[in-house]
């Protein structure tokens, strides 16, 4: 799809469909340069039928006369009631009007099988132009994004429907916005909501399609074409580090185990800090031994979702390129299947920092492979904060239903900064409490801890495993098991993988507040004794 700018008036425009986004602004004139469009607009609002409504649309096609625009039809999309932004808060919100409004816009034209449009940006919406071409362009990518790789004989038909067009070019109407911020924005919005609609293509891939393997593939082919350094570690490496966590998890499958490591080095002085981010790539996930009910297992396939966001925002960092900062990705990825091989209840793993753990369920699988790359990650890079993000737990959809993510974290400001990026992107976040009473729900009679917690306060105690491994570093966890698919209705989200985190992880890193801290040697709590 052909994305661009244009200050072609629109008037001239003469595809398939022109797009005008309104702001809910009683009575008041509509901001076209159209006569023929002011005039439709004005009825349509005279007779309550269109009045700019979020999620309001209205669609016509023009009279083909001089006085007419050329498109063939015209869309006007309802952004809401725009008031002039005076905190943040109010900022967010219009953000997501945009987005939203661009979702509704561009499920219009795939309704319309329409192949070439014209968006005007909306004008004194309270927002900068750079913004406002953020968002929209977020909203335009995330909205018609489809997933149709593996329709055979039914090509181009989802869900055995008509048949689908897709939109082949899309231009921004500058208009009198300032051309270099919208510019900038544009390029932002692109970057971040192409790397989400990457993470949904992983996430969309079959767990035969998608294994440990294409994760390094991905990896390996990012590193290349952007000059990343990229290391996989593979199942021999990991027995002779003693990763039993991955290992642990992975006995029953026989694809092989990768830990896929992918680092963008953008600071140059001694105290730019690094950022390292840790995400679940478990690509199929069965319970093992500790079977799941079979209904609404094949979502299961959608348990990488942490490993897909994690390398996809990697993706829009590395096209970015920001500078003084540093991002290493880790992504431990296998599957977890019964077998006669596999792990079983009463099992006890030892973790590559010594830790000892009995195995209670094997379908807590997530938290055993990222102490493993935690604790691996952490004393490699002696990162300045860590981020891990998992599709952890069910109990997170029990507390948070699918509109926000579940947020843990052993650090006040890094908390509030993932705060903060995810009310910007519109990927809401919800902190949950840490302490010493969760933390004593998962110690074991036997070994050191045990990888459940019992019925009660199932997400944190989860997090609370992973506390065990990241010793003193500033560390935060996204639970996104109920965002990761099935998000909160929305526009510019489509049924199945959402892409969650990825612009959340994009705009922290934009964001980033903070200089390496003087640490000294990186302490790592619980590290083996060397006898
Ligand atoms: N991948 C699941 C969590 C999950 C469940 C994600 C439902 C999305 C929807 C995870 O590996 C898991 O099975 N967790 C268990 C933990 C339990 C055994 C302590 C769970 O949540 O039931
Ligand atoms: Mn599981
Ligand atoms: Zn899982």
């Amino acid at each position: 799809m052909i994305f661009e700018l244009s200050q072609k008036k629109p008037a001239f425009f003469s595809g398939d469909l022109l797009i005008y986004f309104i702001q809910e602004t009683k009575g008041k004139t509509v901001p076209c340069s159209c006569k023929a469009v002011r005039r439709a607009l004005k009825n349509a609002w005279k007779s309550g039928d269109f009045t700019g409504q979020q999620g309001q649309t209205f669609l016509f096609y023009p009279s083909v006369s001089t006085k007419s625009p050329a498109a063939y039809r015209v869309l006007a999309v309802g952004l809401g009631k725009t008031t002039e932004p005076s905190a943040i808060i109010e900022k967010n919100a219009l953000r997501e009007q945009i987005r939203l409004a661009a979702g509704t816009a561009v499920q219009q034209a795939t309704a319309c099988k329409v192949k070439s449009i014209m968006a005007v940006l909306p004008e004194k919406t309270g927002l900068a132009g750079q913004e406002v071409a953020e968002c929209l362009t977020e909203g335009l990518i995330l909205g018609c994004y489809c997933f149709d790789k593996y329709k055979g004989k039914s090509k181009g038909k989802i869900d055995g429907q008509e048949e689908q067009v897709n939109i082949e070019s899309i231009s921004l109407q500058v208009g009198t916005l300032d051309m270099q911020a919208v510019e900038k924005g544009m390029r932002q919005g692109k970057r971040a909501a192409d790397a989400a609609c990457r993470a949904r293509d992983m996430a969309n891939e079959p767990g035969n399609g998608w294994t440990p393997i294409k994760f390094a593939e991905f990896a390996q082919r990012l590193a290349r074409k952007h000059k990343l350094s990229c290391e996989v570690i593979e199942k021999d490496d990991m027995e002779a580090m003693g990763m039993g966590g991955i290992l642990g998890v992975n006995q029953g499958s026989a694809e092989p185990p990768k830990l896929v490591i992918l680092q963008y080095q953008g600071g140059k002085k001694k105290t730019d800090p690094t950022v390292m981010l840790v995400g679940k790539g478990l690509t199929f996930d069965s319970g093992g031994i500790s079977l799941k009910p079979g209904l609404g297992m094949e979502e299961m396939k959608y348990d990488m979702c942490g490993g897909a966001a994690v390398l996809s925002a990697m993706q829009a960092i590395a096209q970015e390129r920001p500078r003084g900062i540093n991002v290493v990705a880790l992504v431990p990825s296998t599957e977890n299947l019964p077998a006669s091989t596999a792990l079983k209840p009463g099992d006890i793993i030892t973790h590559y920092n010594g830790t000892t753990s009995e195995i209670i369920n094997t379908d807590a699988e997530g938290r055993l492979i990222l102490a493993d790359a935690l604790a691996y990650g952490i004393e490699k890079y002696a990162p300045d904060a860590v981020i891990d993000l998992a599709t952890l737990t069910g109990a997170v959809i029990i507390g948070l239903g699918h509109h926000r993510i579940g947020l843990m974290a052993t650090d006040d400001t890094l908390a509030e900064q993932l705060l903060a990026a995810g009310e910007r992107t519109g990927e809401p976040l919800w902190r949950l409490p840490l302490g010493p009473e969760y933390s004593k729900q998962i110690k074991s009679q036997i070994a050191d801890i045990k990888n459940t917690g019992g019925k009660s306060a199932g997400t944190i105690t989860a997090a609370a495993y992973l506390q065990e491994f990241v010793g003193d570093t500033p560390w935060a966890h996204l639970d996104i098991a109920g965002t990761a698919w099935n998000f909160t209705e929305k526009s510019y989200i489509p049924k199945g993988p959402s892409g969650i985190a990825v612009r959340t992880l994009v705009d922290l890193i934009r964001h980033w507040q903070g200089k390496k801290k003087p640490h000294t040697k990186n302490l790592r709590a619980g590290h083996r004794e060397q006898p």
